[in-house]
């Protein structure tokens, strides 16, 4: 028997009145398990100092990083060094998910390097996972901060190993790892040329965007396949927190929805139902897929086929099971569903959140299929709080890295940066949709989902991100080129 247990973003205090679903979390954790990898390279591990920031001694930890060089053409010829940074999960998951890397890799003479991000896989401080994350003391050092230090020290000691300190450094990441990619070539841009940020949504913080975006472009997702697919999502949630009112409401839920076991509240029926449709929007790609779930293409298309193709007289709730069924249920080797896999919430994630990744999401029903949910600071301090006794601070992001007029501040402090971002992911509402120089560039593609172009290519792919990819290439080449064009006319002067 195979219980599915899912990718659901947990709130401990129920708030019956509000709709009090969390920011949904970024892909990576939940994922499938690696699988036996097509992609070769050498495991090393790398000693980092837990504390980049002071001079006092916490201690170290053994940083993991995955390396080929089978395609390097040596420091003579000053091959490049393209690191991918890693995000919240297992490296070895993000290096065999970023094709993209694997497939340029040649073309470049590219040496490849996947650095995993500490608190995540096996780059445990403290020995082990348990004891890394047993309270606040322990998780201090788990930061966006810390973590692109740990890239850059890994950098120059690789570097100097490999007598390579004059090849040129291009960073890559998805989600995460895309804004730790921009936010370490904004701060570090010494020790690297550029970086090609995939579904980073750096501007998703304080007020920066407006925090409906998030909620409205899921909604708008199911609405561009059809709008009674979109009235059914948005009678259903409605519907659910009335029947969550009393006992035989609830059973009948966890009936209709084949759970294993008994549902205790409509919320969390209701968060897992809205995590399936953040994430199908995520992974809205327009091919089967493999990278959360199995899924076919253009999988909303499939969910909304469900739902409105019942035959007449089938339920409303009947239709919405038919249709999450697709994101939780494709293979059809699911017997019952479990809604509650993480009750303590203790993911690396939700230690970020309530720390320095405050994301302020809020729903608001005139746009969205969602019911009404304010983002609610003093509420997210409570449950943060009462999770691991921290107050999260909300401007710090914003304070550390910027955001703010990023139009002026950027253009000025910062180049070689590429933004990639496909409109149909929720998590680009929060991202650089605008060029803001030559060299901070957006590609924007009307179709595109989470980072599918840090995916390995495949005959299916649409002539959108082909070109995408394309332009990618070429802007990178461009950085590689002048770095190397600046570095030999030195050598000449
Ligand atoms: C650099 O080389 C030293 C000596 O061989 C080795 O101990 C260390 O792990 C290497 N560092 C990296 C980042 O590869
Ligand atoms: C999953 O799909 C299979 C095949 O359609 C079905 O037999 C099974 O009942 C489904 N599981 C759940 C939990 O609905
Ligand atoms: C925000 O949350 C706090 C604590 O849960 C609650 O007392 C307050 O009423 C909420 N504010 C709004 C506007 O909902
Ligand atoms: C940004 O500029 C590039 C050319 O460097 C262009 O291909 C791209 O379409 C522009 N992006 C936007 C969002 O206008």
């Amino acid at each position: 028997m195979e219980i599915f247990t899912l990718p659901l973003t947990l709130i401990l205090i129920l708030c019956i009145i509000t709709f009090t679903q969390s920011a949904p979390m970024f892909l990576g954790k939940y994922a499938k398990k690696p699988n036996k990898l097509s992609y070769k390279y050498e495991t090393k591990h790398f000693t980092q100092r837990l504390d980049h920031f002071s001079f006092h001694d916490s201690g170290s930890f053994s940083q993991r990083f995955l390396i080929n060089t089978n395609n390097w053409v040596g420091a003579k010829r000053k091959g490049p060094i393209f690191m991918y940074c890693g995000n919240e999960g297992d490296i070895e998951w993000f290096a065999s998910n970023s094709g993209f890397l694997w497939d340029i890799a040649p073309r470049f003479g590219a040496m490849l390097l996947f650095p995993e991000h500490r608190y995540y896989g096996e780059s445990m401080p403290y020995g082990s996972k348990e004891e890394a994350y047993k309270d606040k003391n322990t998780l201090s050092y788990l930061t966006a901060e810390q973590a692109i230090a740990d890239y850059s020290v890994l950098l120059r000691e690789l570097k100097r190993n490999f007598s390579a300190e004059g090849c040129p450094v291009v960073l890559f990441g998805g989600s995460y790892g895309g804004m730790l990619a921009a936010w370490m070539r904004l701060k570090y841009p010494h020790l690297t040329v550029g970086a090609l940020a995939s579904s980073a949504p750096i501007l998703q913080f304080e007020d920066i965007v407006p925090p409906e975006t998030f909620y409205n472009i899921v909604s708008n997702n199911f609405r561009r396949e059809s709008t009674s697919c979109f009235n059914t999502i948005k009678e259903s949630l409605d519907m659910l927190q009335s029947m969550g009112e009393n006992a035989d409401g609830l059973k009948q839920l966890a009936k209709t929805f084949h759970l294993c076991g008994e549902l205790k509240t409509a919320q969390d029926l209701s968060d897992w139902l809205s995590s399936a449709y953040s994430y199908l929007a995520m992974v809205n790609y327009p091919y089967p897929s493999d990278f959360l779930m199995s899924l076919p293409g253009h999988p909303i298309r499939e969910v909304c086929r469900r739902m409105d193709s019942a035959a007449d007289g089938t339920s409303v709730l009947d239709r919405i099971f038919n249709g999450v069924s697709v994101y939780y249920n494709y293979s059809g080797g699911v017997d019952c569903f479990e809604l509650d896999d993480d009750p303590h919430g203790m993911s690396g994630w939700q230690w970020q959140a309530c720390t320095e990744m405050v994301m302020p999401m809020s729903s608001d029903p005139d746009q969205s299929m969602f019911p009404t949910f304010n983002f609610n600071h003093t509420y997210e301090q409570d449950r943060c709080m009462s999770l691991y006794g921290v107050k999260p601070r909300g401007s710090w992001i914003t304070t550390e890295f910027g955001g703010h007029d990023f139009k002026t501040t950027w253009k000025n402090s910062g180049s070689n940066i590429i933004f990639a971002n496909g409109l149909l992911d929720p998590w680009s509402g929060g991202s650089v949709l605008q060029n803001v120089s030559e060299s901070l560039v957006a590609l924007v593609t009307e179709e595109g989902a989470h980072h599918l172009d840090l995916r390995a290519s495949t005959p299916n792919d649409p002539d959108w991100l082909v070109q995408q990819r394309t332009s990618e290439i070429r802007l990178i080449k461009g950085w590689i080129d002048d770095y190397n064009q600046e570095t030999s006319s030195a050598f000449v002067m």
